[in-house]
């Protein structure tokens, strides 16, 4: 078929513009962001979607209600080619702590509906997801049906949401199960299409469609381990690369218009849930220091303790450090990608670390759990090692007497690397050689959490395949971690009841 041309003239789509699904973001008490993007031909090669190169203009409504009886907000809003025809709606002037519904239409066809949420006041109990990685060869995306099902408040996504690689240029053990559009991704159209084939997942179109998302963006959003301005391949013109990545990222996402400032994409952002909690969410690869000793898990990297080095860039640190020494939350949330606890990979005698993540800079580090220590109720959500971890962290690993100042929750993959799989004597000795990691689960999976004033309660959910559809989810293991108050809070984190 050919598409409509350009101009004036044409005025219909050929198909439903609204074949990448609906999304909501950033909630805040008074409203969120609303995104969809038009694409009547998903793969569509040139990663325009089969749209025609005019703007194109978008109705929305947003209900409190599901049949749209009670329409509170609604407006039209232009999807321009330019933006690959997406559209970020910002809304204010809503009620907190509630259920809103909206949906889209545009040419006489309307969008399926998606459900979100205002921010509460007060301390409103809170139910969240966490996911990461979610390569779509590896497998099909039943852990966000999954997830989806469980009708989260919120969704807290951290990294890896799509892969650049080109088809099997990263294999899984299970095998490939769908093939990736060609190419390595290396230019805005590539960026586009990538994009385009993962949002026409009806499983992660559902996972989006039922709340909320807190977004950041790791290194596959980009290219595998860059860091700042430089690519891990050291290719040149990585810097004009990675802005066609971030622009792309943007027009995909629910993420509101002051995240992209030029060729900078600014995701390290707060969020509060009243004044339960905060979620503080960083960025540990735009503004991070190349990585230590070329990169890689190795040993005897010195490099990798220079205190000159930085992780989240100095001004990110500060903006971290200040507003967790201010927040008056009652729980504090990091959300951010790559592991803190220490992890050593080499069994026995000796030391291997992943020079990529929190090991590669071990100062920065320090100071972290130094201001972890001060704030309260301190929670440290994870992405990227496609394994579920459950640790604690300490100002010094290597002691076991060193006070546990918060714990960290890492979310294993929706599905990158494949089936899941559970190695007993492999787990075993890491759990040995890492004493303050008590948890650890090979499977595909993701976290759901419900917070109190209490206590955060969290399931560690896993699935047993998905090389085929239709997995269930069940809980492999659960966390409680109660809240401490005054004293007991300054001083150090209360131990956490597990079960499973
Ligand atoms: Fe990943």
């Amino acid at each position: 078929m050919i598409a409509p041309a350009a101009g004036a003239a044409s005025r219909t789509l050929r198909s439903d513009p609204f074949s990448l699904g609906v999304a909501s973001g950033d909630p805040a008490a008074d409203g969120f962001v609303l995104w969809t993007r038009l694409a009547v031909d998903p793969l569509g090669g040139d990663g325009r979607g089969g749209m025609p190169s005019r703007d194109v203009d978008v109705e929305w409504q947003v209900a409190t209600d599901e049949r749209f009886a009670k329409v509170v907000k609604s407006g039209t809003a232009t999807a321009r080619a330019r933006d690959a025809h997406s559209v970020h709606v910002e809304l204010k002037g809503l009620e907190p702590g509630r259920d809103y519904f909206y949906r889209f239409r545009s040419e006489g066809r309307l969008s399926p509906e998606g459900r979100t949420r205002t921010t509460p006041q007060g301390e409103t109990p809170l139910n969240f997801a966490v996911a990461a990685c979610a390569h779509y060869e590896h497998g099909y995306y039943t852990a966000y049906r999954r997830l989806a099902e469980q009708e989260p408040d919120l969704v807290v996504f951290l990294g890896d949401y799509m892969y650049e690689y080109g088809p099997s240029g990263y294999t899984a053990l299970a095998g490939r199960v769908r093939t990736h559009t060609p190419g390595k991704c290396r230019t805005l159209a590539d960026y586009r299409l990538r994009h385009a084939q993962y949002k026409s997942d009806p499983d992660l179109q559902a996972a989006h469609a039922v709340a909320p998302w807190l977004v950041a963006f790791d290194d596959h959003e980009v290219e595998n381990n860059w860091a700042g301005p430089v690519s891990s391949t050291g290719a040149a013109g990585f810097e004009q690369r990675r802005a066609q990545a971030f622009k792309a990222y943007y027009e995909n996402m629910p993420l509101r218009r002051a995240s992209l400032q030029g060729a900078v994409l600014r995701v390290n952002r707060r969020v509060s849930w009243g004044t339960l909690a905060r979620f503080h969410l960083l960025d540990t690869r735009q503004f991070r220091d190349d990585q230590a000793c070329l990169d890689g898990v190795r040993a005897g990297c010195d490099e990798r303790l220079d205190t000159e080095r930085t992780l989240l860039g100095s001004e990110q640190w500060r903006w971290l450090e200040s507003g967790l020494d201010a927040s008056t939350t009652r729980w504090n949330l990091l959300g951010q990608q790559i592991m803190v606890a220490q992890r050593d990979f080499k069994v026995g005698p000796g030391r291997e670390v992943n020079l990529d993540s929190w090991d590669g800079y071990a100062a920065e580090r320090t100071r972290l759990l130094g201001s972890l220590a001060r704030t309260p109720n301190p929670v440290v959500l994870t992405g990227d090692a496609h394994m579920h971890h459950l640790s604690e962290l300490k100002p010094d690993f290597d002691d076991p007497d060193s006070p546990v100042v918060a714990r960290e929750l890492v979310a294993s993959s929706i599905a990158s690397d494949g089936d899941g799989y559970r190695d007993r004597t492999w787990i075993a000795e890491a759990l040995q050689e890492n004493p303050h990691i008590s948890y650890i689960d090979q499977r595909r999976g993701y976290l759901m959490a419900r917070l109190t004033r209490d206590e955060l309660s969290v399931d560690f959910r896993t699935l047993d395949y998905i090389s085929r559809r239709g997995a269930r989810a069940k809980t492999a293991h659960r966390v409680t971690i109660p809240a401490l108050t005054g004293e007991a809070a300054a001083g150090k984190a209360a131990a956490p009841r597990t079960t499973g």
